[in-house]
């Protein structure tokens, strides 16, 4: 093991523990995971008191062979159990030993949120909302494309990464989310109406950022695009340094160049176009949840997400991996599909992070179609992330990896966001919901698959 995989499970550790005191009331108090076979086995031995309240199979999809194209369906089983705060440290921490990586639960604020995530996992394979998958805006995507530029990229990473940190809860990582702000409004110079920038306050201090360009058609349908603003490294809230320029200036960045290339090409879109710096994933994901409970109380329709997270560094010949954990088949096949049809010469990979590992994780456990395409396999991502090395000069100070997920991701969003047709009701998933779970169902046997 090596000592900065053993950082990044401290800072697991670490980020557990925080979840574990802002969930829980006063003193040694419930917490409530979701957590899979592996890792539940595990946790028998460390809490052996720990309360099973729920198990489910949950359908996956996990490539044949590690790095191949074609997926075959797995059945893995998800369990929603009460442990003592206490235990969560010491569980995160033999996961880590002995399973060799991170995660592998994850952490819910309440029993409801827990057994609302494993029957959302269980029950809602297929999106309600399904847009079509064609590619058939050629003309737009290829008057755009072109004009992505890696320099620019490379310019946002190293501003975002002189910020001391970005941490959610830190004064400069409150000034990393006015600066991004700024820097996105400087982009809408003459306030077209079509066009809203925001900041989105959340119960921390460091707000998200928004940018949308509203669409013409489609009654509210919506396209995201998003990445994390936030960054960590070790302790000390306002003195550690972390640069995060991989993890996530590089998303953050893709995102500001694809709104500069979409303005400067004065391009109107059928549905809205929404680009997203969360704020707060690196401490369990808060920004996203947020953002994506947002949804619930509004009237627009997502039908579709992208998650840029971790695109500078490149830890193998693969030039665009895919992940299958956490996202959703069709649309993968759709950005596999948009790669070989707009980036023909780019080799395309299948891995997975065995966890909901950034935020796209928020979307999924919530029924939306979402997708992430990554550096690197997971056996070899940027080993620096998370620590004050994680600068621009580990990928040779250029942005030209990070510039491949830039044009994938501005072909999504215009693909999707031109399109005159409005998405298609899955009337089978609208009216087949499983039985919500409630708790006492611990001795029941998984349904069998
Ligand atoms: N960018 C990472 C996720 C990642 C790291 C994916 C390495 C693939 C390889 C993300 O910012 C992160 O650190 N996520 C946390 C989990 C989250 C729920 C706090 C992690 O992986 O420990
Ligand atoms: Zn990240």
């Amino acid at each position: 093991m090596t000592q900065t995989s053993s950082l990044r499970a401290l800072r697991a550790t670490f980020v557990a523990a925080v979840a574990a005191l802002a969930a829980t009331p006063l003193l040694a108090a419930p917490a409530w995971i979701t957590i899979g076979d592996d890792a539940y086995a595990l946790m028998q031995k460390v809490a052996p008191k720990a309360r099973t309240l729920a198990s489910r199979s949950v359908t996956v999809n996990v490539p044949v062979q590690r790095g191949s194209a074609a997926l075959k369906q797995a059945t893995e089983g998800v369990h929603v159990v009460e442990i003592d705060d206490n235990m969560i440290p010491s569980l995160s921490m033999a996961v880590h030993r002995d399973l060799a990586k991170c995660g592998g639960f994850a952490q819910h604020t309440t029993m409801a949120e827990a057994l609302a995530v494993l029957h959302r996992l269980e029950s809602t394979p297929e999106p309600l909302l399904a847009p079509s998958y064609a590619i058939d805006n050629q003309v737009q995507v290829n008057a755009l494309m072109p004009q992505l530029q890696a320099s620019n990229i490379l310019s946002t990473i190293t501003q975002l990464s002189n910020f001391q940190n970005r941490r959610y809860n830190s004064t400069h990582g409150v000034a990393a989310s006015n600066w991004l702000f700024a820097q996105w409004q400087a982009l809408n110079p003459g306030n077209r109406r079509t066009i809203r920038v925001r900041q989105i306050p959340h119960t921390w201090a460091q707000p998200s950022v928004e940018f949308e360009i509203l669409g013409s058609g489609n009654s509210g349908e919506t396209i995201v695009l998003g990445a994390h603003l936030d960054s960590i490294a070790g302790s000390g809230i306002e003195t550690s340094r972390a640069p995060g320029a991989d993890d996530d200036a590089s998303g953050v960045a893709g995102l500001t160049e694809i709104i500069r290339v979409m303005m400067a090409g004065n391009y109107q879109p059928k549905r809205n176009i929404r680009f997203i710096a969360y704020a707060a994933e690196e401490v369990g994901l808060w920004g996203s949840q947020a953002v994506v409970a947002q949804q619930a109380a509004r009237r627009d329709r997502v039908v579709g997400v992208m998650q840029l997270d971790m695109t500078a560094f490149q830890g193998d010949a693969t030039d665009l991996w895919l992940y299958t954990d956490y996202t959703n088949p069709a649309q993968n096949t759709f950005v596999a599909n948009l790669a070989a049809a707009y980036l023909p010469t780019l080799t395309v990979g299948y891995d997975r992070c065995g966890y909901g590992c950034s935020d796209h994780a928020s979307w999924h456990n919530a029924g939306y179609a979402v997708s992430f395409p990554f550096e690197s396999a997971n056996a070899t991502y940027n080993r620096l992330i998370h620590t004050a090395n994680d600068t621009t000069a580990t990928f040779g100070n250029q942005a030209n990896h990070a510039l491949k997920f830039t044009k994938l991701a501005l072909a999504y969003m215009v693909e999707l966001g031109s399109d005159a047709t409005p998405a298609v009701r899955n009337e089978a998933a609208a009216k087949a919901p499983a039985p919500a779970i409630t708790v006492g169902e611990s001795a029941r046997v998984s349904r069998a698959k």
